[in-house]
């Protein structure tokens, strides 16, 4: 049993307190989205708004933009809070939960704070970070209510097709389970995005943000699509968290959403000069193995020598550069690469990167 008053989550700590650098390869969304490139004026914002259980504009908007009626959609800060809501409305303390291996760290921090018991099916580098159906039906047991997946996968970045998530999902329903499926970085394919799992049926529910693909994080526009009887019931727990959201906030979200094409196109140019220079430090060493994603904003290669424990200390002390410890999803062998930067910091990063390699090779 973990303790409810002293719970915490290291990645969590570390991604606010520490992984900040001059050179930031840590980050995994894309870099800020200015206030003043949206076009807001004084008078569209306001303190006090009226609907208390979601701005129905807002709500709207996301159910537009998902292909559901709003009844399916829950807003929430963040795909934090809207994971969350998820995982309390569809367990009760003692159930049990089968989470990808590697996963986001708070789903599983979130979830035994719950009081559910965790278990894990694995998504092998060996092939390709892939959900292997078969892994997950050896896995799962009479107790488990839900099985949580990352699509695009944190930290390895890999799609998940459909095919595959209706393969989890009959899985699920034979067994009365849920599949939560954690969408931020899906929303990263943009144009290309396949619709969300929530379409798969009503054993299904999505989470996302406008976090993570847009550089939108302070908004803190997060939403969970379910069916409506588990919307109701999340709108009922969020209950006991806050009585309505910051209404400028949920305002801001609707005139994002009204000109997610410009917010998108931002974004789609800083991936396009950022993936070519990641490209090229990937082709350019023999001292890793990785997978490489064709979407999205993270890579998750492996070094063969020596250790990141090593590499991290080296980038910090000398290189002003900050990677993500594999050690945060339990495979300390593994670093995390983000490519959601400015592009010339990007650029000079994975070149401190690289130095820093050459140097640890060589000592
Ligand atoms: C898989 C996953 N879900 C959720 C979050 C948090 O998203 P948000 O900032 O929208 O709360 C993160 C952030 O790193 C993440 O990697």
């Amino acid at each position: 049993m973990v303790s409810r008053t002293h719970i915490g989550s290291p990645y969590m700590q570390f991604a606010k307190l520490r992984s900040g650098a001059k050179y930031n390869l840590a980050t995994s969304g894309i870099m800020s989205y200015p206030l003043r490139e949206l076009p807001v004026r004084l008078e569209d914002l306001e303190i006090c708004g009226t609907d208390l259980y979601g701005h129905a504009p807002l709500l709207e908007r996301i159910a537009r933009l998902n292909g559901v009626t709003p009844d399916r959609v829950v807003t929430a800060a963040g795909t934090s809070m809207a994971n969350h809501l998820a995982l309390a409305a569809t367990l009760e303390p003692g159930d049990e939960a089968l989470v990808e291996q590697p996963t986001y760290e708070l789903l599983t921090t979130t979830l035994q704070y719950l009081g559910a018991s965790v278990r894990y099916f694995e998504r092998r580098m060996e092939d390709d970070f892939r959900v292997d159906p078969a892994e997950v039906e050896r896995q799962i047991t009479p107790r488990t209510r839900l099985i949580v997946l990352t699509n695009l996968h944190n930290p390895s970045g890999a799609l998940i097709d459909e095919p595959t998530l209706r393969a989890v999902g009959e899985i699920a329903k034979s067994r009365n389970a849920y599949v939560l499926v954690d969408e931020v970085y899906l929303e990263a394919l943009y144009e290309r995005r396949p619709r969300p799992a929530v379409h798969l049926g009503d054993h299904f529910l999505v989470t996302s943000s406008l976090t993570k693909a847009f550089g939108l994080s302070g908004l803190r526009c997060g939403w969970i699509l379910a069916n409506p009887d588990l919307t109701r019931r999340m709108w009922h727990i969020n209950d006991l968290y806050g009585v309505n959201a910051a209404h400028p906030a949920e305002l801001l979200g609707v005139i994002a959403l009204d000109n997610l094409d410009r917010v998108t196109e931002r974004a789609k140019k800083l991936l396009a000069a950022n993936r070519p220079a990641l490209e090229e430090f990937l082709r350019s060493r023999d001292d890793i193995q990785y997978v490489r994603p064709e979407f999205g904003t993270i890579v998750f290669p492996r070094l063969r020598h020596g250790t990141v424990e090593e590499l991290d200390r080296l980038l910090r002390s000398k290189y002003e550069t900050s990677v993500v410890p594999g050690a945060y999803f339990d495979m300390p062998q593994n670093f995390r690469i983000g490519i959601g930067g400015d592009p010339l910091m990007t650029r000079e990063a994975l070149h401190r990167l690289a130095s820093a390699m050459n140097e640890l090779r060589a000592s």
